[in-house]
């Protein structure tokens, strides 16, 4: 009997050797964990139960039956963050470089499905070179196995992917179906073909930081939400989003205990709007102000910086907050932002997390640039997302609301529940001077004839009162009592229920 205890004993030792100490201590010295550190450190203490720790793969190609290290590239299994349960995978890049096999891609598809059969999210630590490439069509196969739950689970559960290492080929692929993506700086990249190949086959030359690494993703291509500086923080990080999340599509965002007053005044909010109209003023000020214990989980932070995304808690309940940023661009609308929001809208909405939307915004960005790239169909985007959104939606004008942006911006005509407006709000078809200019056109080389039709403009329109009185803004608050006002507005809908008809699914337009 001791022998047998002793043989599992030796055989679990073996598996969490993984590739071997040489491998260990190359990942190690390129300044990464391994596979069984980073759960180590997702996981509360203690709590992993893991599943397939013997699974080798049944390959017999290129010599492969020679090398068949137990768990076979990747450590599944499930445990908790603080308390609550998570499914994660972790590949060990120790083995064939994290590689996919059939028999890799049927371990991670085991607790993708038990993950969906109970209920909670599904953390994907990423570290693979690929589709394994001895293994030819089986891996590729065992791809789209993981593709198709990736896909099932969407909107079901939440899914995160943090890549930890160089993904790349279908590596990259099941992460883009994921809901957010992070990367670690200097040590991760993700490409559909590395460096190598892009010189053949372009003879363009660059490298892998450049083609993939973590500021390629979060700045210029956002196909990821956030870098961190190492493994330790990434993770980290990880469980911080994890604690704000609901465990799935059925249940209610976590509440926690929070220690902040529901009705604290902030004097300085008053002040926030600069006198002239055209100076910026810094948004996330309002969000911190805002939040319980001034605590920001941002979204997408160095991507498309005129709009703010992430989750803030109020009352200890998770809300979502999209807000203009005046000091990028002005706060326009343009592309970049329309598509990162409506992810982020969209996102909320799936998982029933109440939307925040704090407004500032002087219109789309116009142009030729933004013509040609699509700006209407991006645009359209989120005006799509937030009057398909079904969540409490919570909207504040500040400053600006013209024009097109102004109905985009969850406003009451796109369902908004409470849409409240500073007095400093501005809400009209556009600015004063452009405005005047259209409607007085004869008149424009009398500067002071036009001087006057753009004052009365500003007098008729530069306010909250207009769209008040239509009853578009349900109340105009003092910035000041803002966080106890949409605290209250969000208590006051915890019990809303809207269904949106019946379909197959809608129509956004991609
Ligand atoms: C089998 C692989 C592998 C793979 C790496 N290894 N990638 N084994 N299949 N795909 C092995 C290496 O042979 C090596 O084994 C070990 O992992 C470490 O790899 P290195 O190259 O030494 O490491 P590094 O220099 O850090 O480079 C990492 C890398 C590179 C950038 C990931 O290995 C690479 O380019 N790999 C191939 C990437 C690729 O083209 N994959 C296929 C994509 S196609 P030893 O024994 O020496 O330690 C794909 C199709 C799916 O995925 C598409 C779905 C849409």
């Amino acid at each position: 009997m001791k022998d047998i205890l002793l043989e599992l004993e030796t055989r679990r030792g073996t598996a969490r050797m993984g590739g071997g100490a040489a491998r260990i201590q190359a990942q190690h010295a390129k300044g990464k964990l391994t596979a069984r550190e980073r759960i180590e450190l997702l996981l509360d203490e203690g709590s992993f139960e893991e599943f397939d720790m013997f699974v080798a793969h049944r390959c017999t190609d290129f010599g492969m039956q020679d090398q068949r290290p137990a768990g076979d590239g990747v450590v599944t299994g499930w445990g908790t963050v603080n308390g609550r349960m998570v499914y994660v995978f972790s590949q060990d890049f120790t083995v064939f470089g994290g590689s996919l096999s059939e028999t890799h891609a049927q371990k991670i598809c085991k607790i993708m499905d038990m993950a969906m059969q109970n209920g909670a999210p599904v953390i994907g630590l990423n570290d693979s070179g690929g589709a394994r490439i001895q293994e030819g069509v089986a891996s590729l196969a065992g791809y789209a196995e993981v593709f198709q739950r990736n896909i099932m689970a969407s909107g079901v559960v939440p899914q995160i992917s943090v890549i930890m290492g160089p993904c790349a080929g279908g590596a990259v692929y099941s992460p883009a179906m994921t809901d957010f993506i992070f990367m670690v700086k200097d040590s991760s990249y993700m490409f559909v073909t590395g460096p190598d190949v892009v010189k053949t086959v372009t003879n363009e030359v660059v490298t892998a930081e450049e083609l993939g690494g973590a500021s390629t993703h979060t700045r210029k291509s956002s196909v990821a939400d956030g870098a961190f500086e190492n493994d330790v923080e990434a993770l980290a990080e990880v469980r911080r989003l994890i604690d704000l999340l609901p465990l799935n599509n059925r249940q209610k965002p976590p509440t926690r205990p929070f220690f902040d007053e529901v009705a604290r005044v902030d004097q300085s909010l008053d002040t926030l709007i600069p006198d002239s109209a055209n100076t910026p003023y810094d948004m996330k000020e309002l969000i911190l102000k805002l939040a319980d214990e001034s605590d920001f989980f941002e979204i997408q932070a160095d991507y498309a910086r005129n709009i703010i995304t992430g989750f803030v808690r109020l009352e200890g309940s998770t809300v979502g907050v999209v807000a203009n940023q005046p000091t990028v661009l002005a706060g326009c609308l343009d592309i970049d932002a329309s598509r990162k929001a409506a992810r982020f809208v969209r996102f909320c909405d799936a998982f029933e997390i109440p939307i925040l939307t704090l407004v500032d915004v002087p219109g789309f960005l116009p142009g030729t640039a933004q013509e040609y790239g699509g700006v209407i169909k991006h645009g359209a985007k989120l005006l799509f997302a937030y009057g398909e959104a079904t969540v409490p939606k919570v909207t504040v004008i500040t400053r600006k609301a013209y024009g097109g942006a102004y109905d985009v911006m969850a406003s009451k005509h796109l369902r908004g529940d409470f849409n409240y407006a500073w007095p400093t709000a501005e809400i009209a078809v556009m600015g004063a001077k452009g405005a005047t200019e259209i409607l007085y056109r004869a008149e424009l080389g009398d500067k002071d004839k036009i001087a006057g039709r753009t004052r009365d403009y500003e007098d008729r329109f530069a306010n909250p009162f207009v769209a008040a009185e239509k009853g578009f803004i349900d109340e105009v608050i003092m910035p000041h009592s803002t966080r106890r006002r949409v605290c209250r507005a969000f208590a006051s809908l915890r019990g809303k229920q809207v269904q949106n008809p019946w379909k197959k699914h809608d129509n956004i337009p991609l």
